[in-house]
């Protein structure tokens, strides 16, 4: 165990049926945290759950879509009223959406996107961030992308989403500082998920190229720094970006 404080908290984070939100859900449960594991496949999360019980954690699975509203606040008041609280939060949840380029892209995946990946973040953070001002402490990571920061041709509704959630976290951020809330964006280079699997072949060998360490990034790798960010040790990290990406916007 690298995270003592962790045994008290309780975490949720979505999007915790596959890849990333997955890993940082082991983690957690590894070290001690209560989880909820919040995703719209209700199976997935039920199944990550049952591994996370099996291990020994103290977890739960609930239905959340991030793109609705009323989802995303039973599921906060479901930990809540379960668990006594939130401590920490993990906005994972994200699609890739279509490629295609702008003058092409089609609205309604625009719209699913944007929907998703920048306006399900706000749903979590609008039922979150009361909870733990109130309770006067809490951390929480929004998962973004080295695409919150480069841009990415065919990709203009992540791109734009994933931007907008670092200002997102830099607004909220200075909103909760002095309330005892931590938020701070993570910025993944391409991590080898589920996500990802649904690229071809090609497209795959040309996004290993473009990090400089020759490699996809692990969902674990992604994992090891939220939970920094999520913890004790990062108590004066506030509102700040952090890439872990093997090089990429180094470049
Ligand atoms: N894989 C990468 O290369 C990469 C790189 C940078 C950032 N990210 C970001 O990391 C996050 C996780 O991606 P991943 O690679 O683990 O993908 P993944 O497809 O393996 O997992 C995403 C999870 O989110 C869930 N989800 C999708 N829409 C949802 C919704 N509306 N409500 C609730 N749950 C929903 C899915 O069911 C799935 O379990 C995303 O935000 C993604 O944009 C991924």
């Amino acid at each position: 165990m690298e995270f003592q404080e962790f045994r008290e908290k309780t975490a949720l984070v979505t999007g915790a049926a596959s890849g990333i939100g997955l890993a940082v859900a082991r983690r957690l449960a590894d070290e001690g945290a209560t989880v909820v594991v919040a995703d719209y496949d209700e199976d997935g999360a039920q199944l990550a759950a049952g591994e996370l019980e099996t291990a020994g954690a103290r977890t739960a699975a609930v239905a959340m879509d991030v793109t609705n509203p009323a989802s995303v606040e039973a599921g906060v008041k479901f930990a809540v009223d379960t668990y006594g609280g939130l401590d920490l939060a993990v906005n994972n949840a994200g699609i890739s959406g279509p490629s295609a380029p702008t003058g092409e892209y089609e609205l309604s995946a625009w719209n699913r996107v944007i929907a998703t990946n920048l306006t399900g973040v706000f749903h979590c953070l609008r039922y979150e961030l009361p909870v733990m001002a109130a309770a006067g402490r809490g951390a929480i990571v929004n998962m973004s992308s080295i695409l919150g920061t480069n841009g990415f041709a065919g990709s203009p509704a992540y791109v734009a989403a994933k931007h907008g959630l670092v200002g997102l976290t830099k607004t909220t951020a200075l909103e909760y500082a002095d309330k005892g809330v931590r938020i701070n964006a993570v910025g993944p280079g391409f991590i080898d998920t589920p996500l990802l699997r649904e690229t071809d072949n090609p497209m795959r060998e040309r996004l290993v190229s473009l990090h400089p360490q020759g490699r996809l990034g692990t969902a674990d790798e992604v994992a090891g720094l939220t939970l920094f960010l999520l913890s004790d040790s990062a108590a004066f990290v506030q509102g700040s970006y952090h890439l872990v990406d093997g090089g990429y916007s180094a470049q």
